[in-house]
């Protein structure tokens, strides 16, 4: 089922450089970047978006560091995208995600594990309208979608 998710390259992405080799993981696979731009995150859109890890010990910190440096914030649409998504991603500690994954291969210290990734449909319709409008969405087809939707 074609599903949309919400992608966020977080600091640590951005200023590691590599942004590019993020996003060639989910083009590879045949996702479609829908919406994509970026941003620097302010303290409230933070703390909107990260709303279910509140009073948790790492709270503070990760809002601070989400707000740190710019990041960037994508909308990637494909078949099944936010299972595909998560599993590209790997474990939210980059220390027990597999080799192959994005964390598996890019990070090690689950505070900057460099992408995040939405964990359901539901999470994804709420993350993304945190990060975008409606008119931000642009409408092409990648030439995977007229062999597997013809
Ligand atoms: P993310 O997928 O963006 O969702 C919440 C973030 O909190 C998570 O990735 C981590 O970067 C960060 N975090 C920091 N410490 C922890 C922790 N102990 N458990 C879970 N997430 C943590």
């Amino acid at each position: 089922m074609q599903e949309t998710t919400f992608v966020m390259l977080k600091p640590d992405c951005v200023q590691r450089g590599k942004i590019g080799r993020v996003i060639s993981r989910f083009e590879n696979k045949g996702l479609r970047v829908s919406a994509m731009k970026m941003i620097e995150v302010d303290n409230k859109t933070a703390s909107i978006h990260y709303k279910e890890h509140e009073g948790k010990d790492f709270y503070e910190p990760l809002l601070s560091y989400i707000c740190s440096g710019p990041v960037v914030v994508m909308a990637l649409t494909g078949d099944s995208a936010v299972k595909v998504v998560r599993k590209l991603m790997g474990k939210t500690d980059p220390k027990d995600a597999a080799p192959g994954t994005v964390r598996g291969d890019f990070a090690i210290d689950i505070s900057r594990n460099i992408v995040h990734a939405s964990d359901s449909q539901e999470s994804a319709d709420r993350e993304l309208s945190i990060f975008f409008d409606d008119e931000e969405y642009l409408e092409y087809h990648r030439i995977e979608e007229e062999w597997i939707y013809p």
